[in-house]
């Protein structure tokens, strides 16, 4: 069976992506011994997918892909966006990314925003993207606990709860990370 490594740590994600992709064998970075640190220090969402796939296909000699996502809110001019998952400081905490969200659209009337997930694949030496996105609206205030990140605040579009309310299958089926995923699978499906 084919083997594509996904450059994730995040063994969830892994799990989800191999259910989806019957014929071939996903593996994570632990599974090839990589622990260390993978670089994401380009401008763009696209930039660090590629680089972080770029850096396993060519230090470990492997097929594989990577996912980087940003939330780019309207009013804001496309921020948080790269700086998504470090918005309110390095620490890296939803808590406070939300809240200095919120601080800033404090006033704003224009609340759109859209989740961009870019994945990026290597395979036999050829580089491929695929993009997936959600329009949503930013909420007043969080609302429901479910869900990681930014989901308490964030209202997809055609829905009166967020993401952090959603069951997570529900989630998925329209996710930016669903969406893309799924581009990728076709691809995959297909050779
Ligand atoms: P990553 O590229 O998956 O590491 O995500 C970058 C940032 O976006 C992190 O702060 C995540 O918490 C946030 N994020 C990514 N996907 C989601 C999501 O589906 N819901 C809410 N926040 C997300």
């Amino acid at each position: 069976m084919k083997e594509v490594i996904f450059a994730t740590s995040n063994p969830n994600k892994v799990r989800e992506v191999n259910e989806m992709l019957p014929h071939l064998s996903i593996k994570s970075l632990k599974d090839i011994g990589c622990m260390e640190e993978v670089p994401e220090t380009t401008a763009t969402i696209h930039g660090n997918a590629l680089q972080k796939a770029r850096y396993v296909s060519e230090k470990y000699k492997v097929d594989c892909f990577s996912e980087d996502t940003g939330l780019e809110v309207e009013a804001l001019n496309g921020e948080p966006g790269v700086d998504t998952a470090h918005y309110a400081g390095p620490q890296r905490s939803a808590e406070a990314n939300m809240a200095l969200l919120l601080t800033n659209l404090e006033g704003k009337g224009n609340r759109k925003a859209r989740f961009r997930t870019v994945v990026a694949l290597i395979l036999n030496g050829k580089e491929h993207q695929f993009e997936g996105v959600v329009n949503g609206t930013i909420a007043p205030q969080k609302m429901g606990d479910g869900g990681f990140g930014y989901d308490p605040i964030f209202i997809p579009d055609g829905y009166h709860i967020s993401f952090a309310e959603m069951d997570k299958y529900e989630k998925n089926k329209i996710s930016h990370r669903g969406r893309a995923i799924k581009k990728l699978m076709q691809f995959l499906n297909s050779l």
